[in-house]
């Protein structure tokens, strides 16, 4: 790497303490002045005072009163060093003064403006570009912060203290990193709510909106009170100020931001109403509203000492806001769906270009480094701590945290320590989690002998960018044996796996069991068998007791059978899944919305990581091709089946967006689905008319699309919904996604030249780029014009938004599954983007890394 690589091996303490952060903002779109007094005091004599800050207009700096002369300072692009000549012996004040233009920052991080309103976004490095300022996570200061601004709403972190007639002044008591900082301004509409902790502090909730947004909130403010209720009662985390504010912003690059007491989020994670969010939207605004909520402790109260640490608070709260789903909503599901995102998200990227660990130790620019490995990844580390030490060291352990940190800008080191003490264990060899990136492949195989059952497994990692020599992890197995009869002969327990291999042995049953291996992925490992057969699986799929494995051995069957078509196989080759799905249909025992997930069939993504995996080059038109096939040949096996499941989970009565009613819906969709691939999309068309809520019109909009009968659906839905624009966001993504592979590229390219194509708003652009990568057949059309249009896009996008322009770029990052064509293709793509003059930071360390 360059020399601009940041490492953690380099970490120092910052040499000063920042005590008082004061901060006066006189809001402008092109010219405000931020007047920012800083209290200070050194902790060691001697060191000039660096303070970052990146594109700001240096108006004055004064020590104690005095300004500072030429000489005493350098001012440089990243920021503003004074020498330690300058700098009195003890505590002194520093005032500087800065002007900075909002309205011009499309880059959508500092402070910068979403129609007509203004919002900050400083995590992980915006509020340098904001004031001069040491940005970093362990320097922690309580701020105080005064707005003015004619808009009618200044809001700020912590308790208001004062306002009058077009200012405001907020006081945050807790000492936080600056990357908690927030500020909005607007002509904004509240949603009020209240809540009294379990401490009895009565505490304001105010939702934040435009207006005409009013009406879509209800939803947002119950499940940010569920959020509160569940932390109290799970983790005995009460809420710390008198005043909680979440705000909806149109233009946002990510979610949401745990900002201290004021949450920013994007409004597709906030607004719903029946007729404009789907089910999956509800649950994610319940998750990702928790998800922010969850940080107030695990991130704020407890920070991270460097962006390395990452996952300290973003695994943890991913942990957390997946705990809170699957209490509220249905456990089993929950960890199913957590599962196939992990495996489509993670599993990719650590076995890609791109693959790091979960705690990284160098990066160029850290906002790529907000990534399915330390987000996901690093919440399975936490479920496989947990399962490890076993729920009474887990809760002993999470205490000591809070108690031991609470106030601190902690380490991983620290938080496997607080571990280590809880359960008396060395957690030396559970740390390789942390350091070593790469997705182990854990092999297993049984025998049977003289009434001795035997299990074996093996692990290995292969190497990872950096990282030749991986050693093994400890892993631990949730394993049942099950009886051929059904039941299980040995309930379900956790082997721990510490070796390259290893054994186990069961003595004492009076016959051969099924083995039930890794329930509810204990570890996030890819499992194969060694001699596996259809029937197991079909065992399993029928009689599992766990039913992550369940579904889990429907789901191989289903793979298995698609990677069979894919490369040429006869139709029959499909029989044994054609036959347990049939099973499943029958069987009325499971719910709905796990019989819907039962019933998907996996992605094309899916498939062809798995034929990578097995040595196959993976061929996207094959895929899709095949999927077709299975799906035509699941509806004819089983049509009445289907439709007596489509009839009778029907819904009447007010919509409830509960998991209940949410099940039955997935699960119609997923008849559904077979049953157009029957009639060509006629009973399709009739759940699209019918249809009054946004989950049902979607969803058979898609599978029409799919069908070729999309053109008058799609008009009708455009025409109702062309005023909104997040259903517009939906209808951009079902146009490319769903449509024929062969003419995705030029669908996509179409959309590009639509009014509403609103480019520099990151939701849009997600939705039309993200829609052609999630079409893999389209995307990886032969001819390149996929990669083509998507690369002209990033380098569109980059000047004004690199940070999505970067994220966007991981579409590329499966390139080396495919042919020699098509690698060229999207190597000459990469390689186009790499070269270009002015590139961002953000983008040519993602080509850099993604070309290896
Ligand atoms: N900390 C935020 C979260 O996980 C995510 C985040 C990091 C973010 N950087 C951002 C959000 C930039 C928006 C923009 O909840
Ligand atoms: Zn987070």
């Amino acid at each position: 790497m360059t020399d601009s690589t940041i490492r953690l091996s380099d970490y120092r303490p910052y040499p000063f303490e920042i005590d008082q952060v004061e901060l006066r903002f006189c809001l402008a779109p092109q010219a405000t002045r931020v007047h920012a007094r800083l209290t200070i005091s050194p902790s060691e004599a001697g060191h000039p005072l660096r303070l970052d800050g990146e594109e700001l207009r240096l108006i004055s700096a004064r020590i104690d009163g005095a300004a500072l002369t030429g000489s005493d300072y350098l001012l440089s692009k990243t920021g503003l060093t004074i020498h330690p000549a300058a700098l009195p012996e003890g505590r002194f004040t520093l005032e500087t003064e800065v002007e900075i233009a909002p309205e011009s920052n499309t880059a959508l991080e500092g402070l910068y403006m979403s129609k007509g309103m203004y919002c900050t976004q400083c995590e992980a490095e915006g509020f340098r570009k904001i004031t001069f300022y040491p940005d970093r996570p362990d320097v922690m200061a309580p701020f105080r912060v005064r707005i003015e601004g004619a808009q009618p709403v200044l809001l700020s972190n912590g308790n208001p203290v004062a306002s009058g007639d077009g200012w405001a002044e907020w006081d945050d008591p807790w000492p936080k990193p600056a990357y908690l900082f927030a500020l909005v301004a607007g002509d904004l509409r509240e949603v009020a709510g209240e809540f009294t902790t379990m401490e009895g502090r009565k505490v304001h909730l105010g939702i934040w909106v435009r207006e005409g947004d009013e009406d879509r909130c209800d939803f947002a403010l119950e499940a940010l009170i569920r959020s509160m209720e569940w932390d109290e009662a799970v983790w005995g985390r009460a809420y710390d100020l008198d005043i909680f504010n979440l705000v909806a912003v149109d233009d946002f690059n990510m979610g949401a931001m745990e900002n201290k007491g004021l949450n920013i989020f994007n409004s597709k994670l906030v607004l719903a109403s029946p007729e404009t969010a789907t089910d999956l939207d509800y649950e994610r605004i319940e998750a990702v509203i928790g998800h922010e909520y969850f940080h107030n402790w695990t991130g704020n109260r407890i920070t991270c000492r460097d962006w390395f640490q990452l996952c300290l608070k973003e695994g943890l709260t991913v942990y957390r806001d997946q705990s809170f789903t699957a209490d509220v909503r249905k456990g089993a599901v929950k960890r199913i769906d957590d599962v196939m995102a992990l495996r489509a998200r993670q599993f990719r990227e650590d076995q890609g270009p791109l693959a790091h660990p979960v705690r990284p130790d160098a990066y160029i620019e850290i906002n790529n480094f907000y990534t399915a490995t330390v987000y996901e990844k690093g919440a399975e580390l936490i479920g496989m701590l947990r399962t490890l030490i076993g729920d009474a060291a887990w809760e002993r352990g999470k205490s000591l945290y809070f108690d031991r940190h609470d106030g601190q800008a902690c380490t991983i080191e620290d938080w496997l320590s607080v571990f280590e003490a809880a359960s008396g264990r060395d957690l030396a060899q559970f740390k390789r989690w942390y350091t070593d990136a790469g997705t182990p492949r854990l092999i297993w195989s049984e025998s049977w002998q003289d009434g001795r059952f035997t299990l074996t497994f093996r692990q290995s990692t292969a190497p990872t960018p950096g990282q030749p020599d991986k050693a093994p992890r400890v892993i631990p197995i949730r394993v049942a044996l099950l009886r051929a009869n059904g039941g299980e002969a040995l309930p379900e327990q956790v082997l721990e796996l510490t070796e390259a291999r290893q054994s186990f042995t069961f003595d004492g049953l009076a016959a051969r069991p099924v083995p039930s291996v890794l329930r509810g992925l204990s570890a996030p490992v890819m499992l194969e068998a060694e001699a596996d057969t259809p029937d197991h699986r079909a065992f399993l799929f029928a009689h599992d007791t766990d039913p992550f494995n369940r579904w889990e051995a429907g789901r191989a069957l289903a793979r298995e059978a698609l990677e069979a078509l894919a490369q040429g196989a006869a139709p029959s080759t499909a029989r044994p899944f054609i036959d347990a799905f049939g099973a499943l249909l029958a069987d009325p025992a499971p719910e709905p919305s796990f019989r819907a997930l039962c019933l998907a069939l996996p992605g094309d993504d899916e498939i062809g990581k798995s034929l990578f995996d097995k040595g196959i080059t993976p061929d996207p038109q094959a895929i899709h091709a095949a999927r077709m096939a299975l799906t035509r040949a699941l509806g004819e096996a089983h049509e009445p089946a289907l439709t007596r499941l489509y009839a009778d989970n029907a819904l009447d009565g007010a919509f409830s967006p509960a998991a209940e009613d949410a099940g039955k819906r997935a699960l119609r969709l997923a008849c559904l689905r077979y049953l157009t691939a029957l009639d060509g999309g006629a009973l399709a068309l009739a759940h699209f008319e019918a249809a009054t809520n946004m989950t049902d019109q979607i969803g058979a909009l898609g599978l029409l699309i799919a069908a070729g009968k999309g053109a008058a659906p799609s008009a009708a839905f455009y025409e109702r919904f062309k005023g909104d624009r997040l259903v517009m966001d939906k209808w951009f993504m079902a146009e490319v996604a769903y449509a024929p592979p062969e003419t995705a590229p030029e669908r996509a390219a179409e959309l590009a030249a639509h009014p509403l194509f609103d480019w520099k708003n990151p939701n849009r652009f997600r939705a039309l780029l993200g829609g052609l990568a999630a079409n893999q057949a389209g995307f990886h059309r032969a001819d390149g014009a996929g990669y083509r249009f998507y690369a002209d896009w990033l380098i569109r996008l980059d000047p004004l938004n690199p940070q999505t322009a970067a994220r966007m770029s991981t579409a590329f990052e499966t390139w080396a599954r495919f042919d020699a064509d098509r690698q060229a293709k999207i190597r000459a793509e990469l390689h186009r983007i790499s070269t270009l003059e002015g590139l961002s930071r953000d983008l040519s360390e993602m080509t850099a890394r993604l070309l290896g």
